[in-house]
């Protein structure tokens, strides 16, 4: 398992970072506005070396995606744990990676991770808006506290982090039992966390670009 969450700063090469976004503008958008990439340059050892140093213990490649926002872009808390769609192992895939590539205007995009995780399959809280039906991160009503998380605070969420990074997703009672922290979406870096860690978008959401990588840390059994 990979402990705490791990960033990384200065070590994605702006020559790699540059043939991404090349890569990505020039897909074709599809009938959803989305950008469907299916190029495999990501699997160079050059790059998965240095995250996979990273995450130790050997880990295997699952799936990534590119992912665009704009800057009104919030996504709920959630986790991503779920089934492996590796043909090589079947144990899930437990961690996420973010390598961020580009963002626009003066503010460095934020994730916030929080030190609370849900250990069944991936959902993900919708709090005080309806129920979304996701096909992926089971769309679920209220917010993580009332759910089995671990580490519950049985505090109110820290008023600095929730008035800088979450107030976009309303009320800070959606947020009670939790502590976390911001981290920024610097290209340049990556940052690597146990996706069963909640997480969401902070205030500071975009327009950004970036590739999510997911992995399978425990190897082959
Ligand atoms: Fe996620």
């Amino acid at each position: 398992m990979l402990l705490g969450v791990q960033i990384r700063k200065n070590v994605i090469s702006q020559k790699f970072i540059d043939e991404m976004i090349e890569i990505y503008d020039s897909s074709q958008t599809e009938d959803d506005g989305m950008r469907k990439v299916t190029h495999t340059i990501v699997e160079t050892p050059e790059f998965l070396n240095i995250i996979k140093q990273c995450i130790g213990h050997k880990p295997i490649l699952n799936a990534y995606n590119f992912y665009q926002t704009d800057a009104k872009n919030l996504y709920w808390p959630h986790t991503d744990y779920h089934a492996s769609g590796s043909n090589i192992t079947t144990n899930p895939a437990d961690i996420n990676v973010n390598v961020p590539l580009r963002y626009e205007g003066d503010e460095v995009p934020q994730l916030v991770i929080f030190n609370q995780r849900y250990l069944e399959s991936s959902l993900t809280w919708c709090l005080d808006d309806e129920v979304y039906p996701f096909k992926h991160n089971k769309g679920v009503p209220g917010r993580p506290y009332d759910y089995d998380i671990t580490n519950k605070t049985d505090k109110e969420i820290d008023k600095s982090l929730y008035e800088e990074h979450l107030s976009n997703h309303g009320r800070a009672y959606n947020f009670f039992g939790l502590s976390g922290k911001a981290y920024p979406l610097e290209p340049g870096s990556f940052i690597a966390f146990d996706n069963r860690r909640i997480h969401c978008t902070s205030n500071k959401a975009g327009p950004k670009l970036g590739i999510n990588l997911t992995f399978n840390s425990s190897g082959v059994k």
